[in-house]
């Protein structure tokens, strides 16, 4: 970042909603910062209010996407309070000099977390006998459900998330498993993890769970489980995703639900979010063996602090300081 902020000039929009602690931040540091807070703008309004802000603060829902940056002729960073940056281009960014930070580390116990729940929710049919029950129903023999103990976790990309998930999972007593082309075995053992093929991971697998970040391209992670990949899985395996949406093949993991190939699916993400009018997601959606829960795998009150202070920082020190750390996050936000 070369040009000259001036303090006079700055305005801030934050366009998702983030922790009041990282606004309290923003004040404290830029008094003289003009912030909106405006949530829940369409992508029209968006690109005709870009124009005049100097800083861009989003998290998952706003999509800043190569004509939203164009337009933004004053903008000189964007925040992702989190850690994937798939919701923004970040060609276009680089092309237009504007600098693109995260939130490497704030929420990766929340989505280790928030995983195990689903795990334990899938094992034991916890969403399905709580509406049962709710429903005046007294169930019992309909929700037997399995032990994880000694059962084998497949770990799909073992970044900074996989590796908390591979740790609770070792505390619970499962095999753990994981496909990483970054990572070596010998990486992997200390944490108790076998390395392996993705092809072994799924064939060897009761459940399996997604940690990749998303990623297009040949060598991308976009569809990564795909139809071929699903039909690797043990007959009656479970899997959860709360990762990506992107990175399982949505229609072809319902094919696998419709033929009773699966014992359950755990989902927090998807490829359409909110989920509005996409068919297969409303399937999947509606089908008994899959749980489902709207992005909330980074939703904690300590992990959206985390963040919000994180990206704030950055946020700071680029329009004040000018100190570039673009280097840095962008390599941190390579591994979730
Ligand atoms: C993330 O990328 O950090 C997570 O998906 C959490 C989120 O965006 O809410």
């Amino acid at each position: 970042m070369t040009e000259t902020v001036r303090s006079s000039a700055l305005r801030i929009l934050v366009a998702d909603r983030i922790a009041q602690e990282g606004i309290d931040l923003l004040r404290k540091a830029l008094p003289e910062a003009h912030i909106d807070i405006r949530l829940g703008l369409g992508p029209e309004q968006l690109l005709a209010s870009i124009g005049s802000y100097t800083a861009l603060i989003v998290r998952s829902e706003t999509q800043v996407a190569a004509p939203l940056l164009a337009a933004a002729k004053r903008l000189k960073i964007v925040g992702r309070a989190g850690a994937g940056v798939d919701n923004i281009d970040l060609d276009a960014a680089q092309r237009l000099g504007i600098m693109v930070v995260n939130s490497p580390t704030g929420n990766i116990i929340a989505a280790a977390e928030h995983t195990i729940a689903m795990l334990l929710a899938l094992a034991r049919h916890i969403p399905s006998a709580n509406s049962s029950m709710k429903a005046g129903k007294w169930e019992k023999s309909r929700f037997l459900g399995v032990e994880v103990r000694q059962k084998t976790l497949g770990i799909i990309g073992l970044g900074k998330v996989g590796k908390e998930v591979a740790r609770r999972a070792r505390g619970l007593e499962m095999q753990v498993i994981a496909f990483d082309p970054y990572v070596s075995p010998e990486h992997g053992s200390p944490l108790g993890v076998t390395m392996l093929r993705l092809e072994e991971v799924l064939r060897r697998a009761d459940f399996v769970t997604m940690h990749a970040p998303l990623t297009s391209g040949p060598q991308g992670t976009h569809r990564l489980i795909g139809a071929y990949e699903l039909h690797l899985l043990k007959p009656g395996a479970r899997l959860i995703n709360c990762a990506r949406g992107g990175l399982i093949d949505e229609e072809a993991l319902l094919s696998a639900l419709k033929e009773d190939r699966l014992a359950g699916v755990a989902l927090d993400v998807f490829s359409q979010e909110p989920v509005r009018d996409d068919e297969v997601l409303q399937q999947l959606l509606a089908h008994p063996l899959v749980i489902v829960t709207p992005h909330l795998g980074g939703s904690t009150a300590e992990a959206q602090v985390n963040v919000a202070i994180d990206v704030a920082r950055q946020v700071i020190s680029a329009l004040r300081e000018r100190v570039s750390t673009r280097a840095e996050t962008m390599t941190y936000a390579l591994t979730t």
